[in-house]
């Protein structure tokens, strides 16, 4: 069978990467990919977001499956072009993909069907947004309704910074359309866990709970980035806690979902605060999570490709899906600067021969080949993945493959899951 994978980054490595294990594969693409994925898929230069030429693309090769990894071309609709052709795809149609795409769908939804949230007001004028603003308690959370690549969330510790993120997105138009909507949503405090789950628009198949890191600095300090690194299973995701997301969460928002004539098939994604032992929604995604699915996937048993198939065919209730009891830690290394401005073009020394082992594995995610020779590309330059029969065994793996490999101005976090083997080991 031929799969092509969408997207560039460690998410879509690690996607390629299972989905090479699998004896039905013949032939792997990516587009676009990046230099690691080039060692097990044959890279395309087509954009994730160029729909017209990822058909054509699609038809030309005759591939069998297609995997997108990123959420700009779900909600462009690459799900419902492709199904109009009668092309086999993994990923929510653009109706669903709304509870990613705009923020004020997910919430009425939830509101709706009683899914735990925050509470949360949307406004489309400034005016009455600051009015609001200024009644209520600190912290407060403004969020752009649309896509803003992960930047459209400010959480504002003083009155002054909540005033000037909704300026920024009401009135400056700093994320264009994406922010012509705002909703300003109470603070929530708490543990934080990533839940998704494989669904077929009925069946709905938890995966192993992660937790992701998203600030740049050590304890959690600086901005928000897009992952500096990720460990799975999660401790405070026990069975119990899995099952109460699953039944409060996921499985009310695919019955609503089919109910409205738009069913969800894919990863659905739930990012949840434990607040005092209960889960609350903080996003949904409509997608497999990055650095997340760098964790995840490692510890998935069963063939990825017999999952994906058995979403696509719905019919993904036949199917035991089986994991390892083992863990991941994925450390991801970045640019100096990044989350803001950074050099891209450095040479990276020290990468294995071979992607890794099954115990430890470098993904790539901005990176690219020039004259042979591997350079950063991106902020997030590569995640690498421990793995091992405990947490702190992955954590040592990681951190012991990480340690080799080397660019002008490399930055990593040295405390990834450090607050997880604190309270288990
Ligand atoms: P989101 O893109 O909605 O996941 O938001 C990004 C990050 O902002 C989350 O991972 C949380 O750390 C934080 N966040 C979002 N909503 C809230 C909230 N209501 N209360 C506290 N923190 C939040
Ligand atoms: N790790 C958060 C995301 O994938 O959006």
């Amino acid at each position: 069978m031929k799969v092509l994978v969408v997207g560039s980054g460690g998410r879509e490595h690690a996607l390629i990467w299972k989905l090479a294990q699998s004896p039905r594969v013949s032939r792997l693409y990516c587009a676009p990919g990046n230099a690691g994925i080039e060692a097990l898929a044959r890279c395309v230069p087509i954009a994730a977001e160029d729909l017209v030429e990822l058909k054509a693309f699609v038809l030309s090769e005759r591939i069998d499956l297609t995997v997108v990894g990123p959420e700009k071309p779900l909600a462009l609709g690459i799900a419902d072009e492709f199904r109009r052709s009668k092309l086999r795809i993994f990923g929510p149609t653009r109706g669903a993909a709304q509870i990613e795409s705009s923020k004020q769908f997910a919430k009425d939804l939830m509101v709706r069907h009683r899914v735990p949230t925050a509470s949360a007001r949307s406004f489309d004028a400034l005016a009455p947004a600051l009015d609001y603003l200024r009644q209520q308690p600190l912290p407060i959370v403004v969020k752009a309704d649309g896509l803003a690549q992960g930047k459209g969330v400010v959480v504002a510790r003083t009155r002054e910074e909540a005033v000037e993120a909704a300026t920024d997105m009401l009135e400056r138009q700093v994320f264009a359309e994406a922010g012509r909507r705002v909703l300003i949503e109470e603070f929530l405090e708490g543990e934080e866990l990533t839940l998704m789950a494989f669904t077929d628009g009925k069946t709905v198949v938890p995966m192993v709970a992660a937790q992701d890191h998203k600030r740049v600095g050590e304890g959690d300090t600086g901005p928000n980035t897009g992952g500096m690194g990720a460990y799975a299973p999660a401790p405070a995701a026990t069975p119990e806690m899995r099952t109460r997301i699953t039944r409060e969460v996921l499985r009310p928002i695919v019955d609503a979902l089919l109910r409205m004539g738009c069913p969800f098939y894919g990863v659905l994604y739930a990012g949840i605060m434990l607040v005092r032992g209960a889960p609350y929604v903080l996003e949904f995604n409509a997608r497999f999570g990055d650095p997340e699915t760098q964790v995840v996937l490692p510890l998935l048993k069963t063939d990825l490709l017999d999952v994906l198939e058995a979403v696509v065919e719905h019919r993904l209730e036949q199917l035991a899906v089986e994991w390892h009891e083992r863990a991941a830690v994925c450390v991801v290394m970045t640019s100096a600067g990044y989350p803001g401005s950074y050099p891209t073009g450095l040479p990276i020394k020290g990468l294995p021969e071979s992607p890794g082992s099954q115990d430890a594995i470098v993904f790539h995610a901005g990176t690219k080949r020039e004259h042979g020779q591997v350079v950063t590309a991106g902020g997030r330059v590569l995640g690498v993945t421990g793995i091992g029969a405990r947490l702190s065994v992955a954590r040592e793996r990681a951190y012991t493959l990480a340690s080799t490999i080397s660019f002008e101005g490399r930055h990593l976090r040295t405390d990834i899951a450090s607050r997880a083997l604190r309270s288990v080991v």
